[in-house]
């Protein structure tokens, strides 16, 4: 839905071998939401900027936008905020979105200058240079693909989002914009912070 709010019509699902057949049956070609949905395997966790290597002939060239399917975000000019940003991304560079947490160790952290510009991004480090989360959205332009096939695993034996993010950062070419207070980040992938969205929702929904 966050992508259908940016605008975005043809997207392409990637999940393990186990999972995708899963997500073929609940959502099928797309139709039924007006949109048109594609299917890749990733056989193996090897990282979340390969995406851009099994998503190649898709983009075909173009630009792309990137949400990890356990990312919730919710909130009041969401769908402002996304369009402009990926308006911002075709014309050239990288968007991120970067939310204020109390365990920054545990995602990507960005660290700004004083003029807000990015100043570092690192994939969980033990000692974090800001609070800011880097958030599981990514809009990129077209050098997508070109720079995630350059791109080498690190330590932990993935080709990470941060490694892709740091190319961007080195060219002059990341942006990252805050999510303040009007608006909820919830990263879902631990059985916890599952169950708190679930109760998040339940409470907006009711
Ligand atoms: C991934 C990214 C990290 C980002 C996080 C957001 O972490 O590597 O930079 O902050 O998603 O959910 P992982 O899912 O690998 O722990």
């Amino acid at each position: 839905s966050i992508l259908m709010l940016a605008g975005i019509r043809e997207i392409l699902l990637i999940s393990t071998p186990r999972d995708l057949p899963m997500f073929r049956s609940l959502l099928g070609s797309g139709e039924r939401l007006g949109i048109s949905l594609e299917y890749a395997e990733q056989p193996r966790p090897e990282g979340i900027a390969q995406a851009f290597l099994i998503g190649k002939e898709f983009l075909d060239g173009g630009s792309a936008c990137l949400i990890l399917g356990d990312n919730i975000f919710y909130g009041q000019g969401l769908p402002a905020m996304l369009r402009s940003a990926r308006l911002q991304a075709e014309a050239g560079g990288a968007v991120v979105f970067g939310y204020r947490v109390a365990d920054p160790q545990r995602y990507g952290v960005v660290e700004f200058d004083k003029s807000l510009a990015v100043k570092s991004i690192e994939e969980k480090p033990a000692a974090p240079r800001s609070n800011y989360a880097v958030t599981g959205l990514y809009f990129y332009d077209n050098q997508v693909c070109r720079l995630a096939g350059t791109i080498t695993p690190s330590a932990r034996g993935e080709l990470e989002i941060t490694t892709l993010n740091s190319l961007y950062l080195e060219k002059g070419q990341l942006s990252c914009r805050l999510l303040g207070r009007g608006m909820a980040w919830l990263d879902t992938g631990t059985p916890d912070s599952l169950a708190e969205a679930g109760n998040y929702f339940m409470t907006i929904e009711k």
